[in-house]
């Protein structure tokens, strides 16, 4: 096991995703750690639709968090990442941290064109985020409705904290070339069924919230109330039915190896959330 807690201060650091769930704690991670933080989202006139957009937010940086909307193995991730790394590069933003995701096949292709890019890159492969329960869509069903209903089926997932993963994001960053060329795949610190979830964070409100599991397919018939545009509902119905299948339901070591600790436990994430009202009604 290795311990690195070092950081290189000074370094400017693009944070894709910077409004999000990751990202937001990568940039709060890399300030604390002495770093510049370029925040790059729509607002802030990066957009991974429009090329034009990225060179000014690259131009003069160090490094670059990647994070693909709405997901890493979208079919249009690959040709997207893979040409925003190459643009990075030739600016002279080499260090390039992609993050990914455990057990994600269609994923494969963008970590490959980051790959090939001529950068000096890291992917990070992380397991569901534990803030899927607390921020994001389901959230709102969840407090609402007092009920989770989800393709999740039984199978027990390492949900891990996004502090940990941007922990580990901002460690590879700063750690120079020790994680360049490598696959860090980070999970929480336990396995645990969405209904077993689900269950902590009741017993944590008060409150009395189930779990439903329902089919892949009959889950896709909700998502287009969830925003999901209609062209990329059979890619994330497919991508539920091969991620839920039981591959995941294994620890990784990743935060222990960057981090020289333990995963925050889902536990402590629920507590937190709970304290702070996320599933008040
Ligand atoms: N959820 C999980 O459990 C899980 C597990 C492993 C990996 N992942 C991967 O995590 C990634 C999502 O990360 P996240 O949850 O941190 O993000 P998120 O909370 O879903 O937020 C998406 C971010 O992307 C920005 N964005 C959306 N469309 C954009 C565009 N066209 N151009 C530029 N920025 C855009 C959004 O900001 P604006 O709207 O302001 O532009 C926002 O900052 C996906 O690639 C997914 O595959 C997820």
């Amino acid at each position: 096991m290795t311990q690195n807690t070092g950081t290189e201060q000074g370094l400017t650091v693009v944070v894709t995703g910077a409004s999000g769930r990751t990202g937001s704690r990568v940039a709060e991670a890399a300030r604390a750690a002495g770093m510049t933080v370029r925040a790059a989202s729509r607002t802030r006139g990066f957009d991974w639709r429009d090329r034009s957009t990225w060179a000014q937010v690259l131009r003069g940086a160090d490094a670059a968090y990647l994070v693909y909307p709405s997901d890493v193995g979208a079919p249009d991730a690959a040709d997207a990442v893979g040409c925003l790394a190459r643009e990075a590069v030739g600016l002279g933003v080499r260090r390039l941290v992609l993050l990914s995701a455990r057990g994600e096949e269609q994923a494969r292709p963008t970590e490959e064109a980051l790959r090939t890019s001529g950068a000096q890159w890291t992917v990070v492969r992380a397991a569901w985020f534990a803030q899927n329960f607390s921020e994001g869509p389901l959230v709102a069903e969840l407090r609402e409705h007092g009920e989770l209903v989800f393709p999740g089926g039984a199978v027990r997932e390492p949900f891990i904290d996004v502090r940990d993963i941007a922990d580990v994001v901002v460690a590879a960053i700063g750690a120079g070339d020790r994680y360049a060329g490598q696959v860090l795949e980070v999970s929480g610190a336990r396995l645990l069924t969405f209904g077993e979830a689900v269950a902590e964070i009741a017993a944590a409100t008060g409150r009395e919230l189930s779990y439903r599991a329902v089919p892949a397919r009959e889950y896709g018939e909700r998502l287009a109330g969830f925003g999901v545009p209609p062209e990329e509902l059979d890619f994330v119905v497919d991508l539920f039915e091969s991620l839920l299948d039981g591959r995941n339901a294994h620890l990784s070591d990743g935060v222990r190896e960057v981090l020289g600790r333990e995963p925050r436990d889902f536990g402590q994430f629920v507590r937190e959330a709970a304290t702070a009202g996320v599933w008040k009604p």
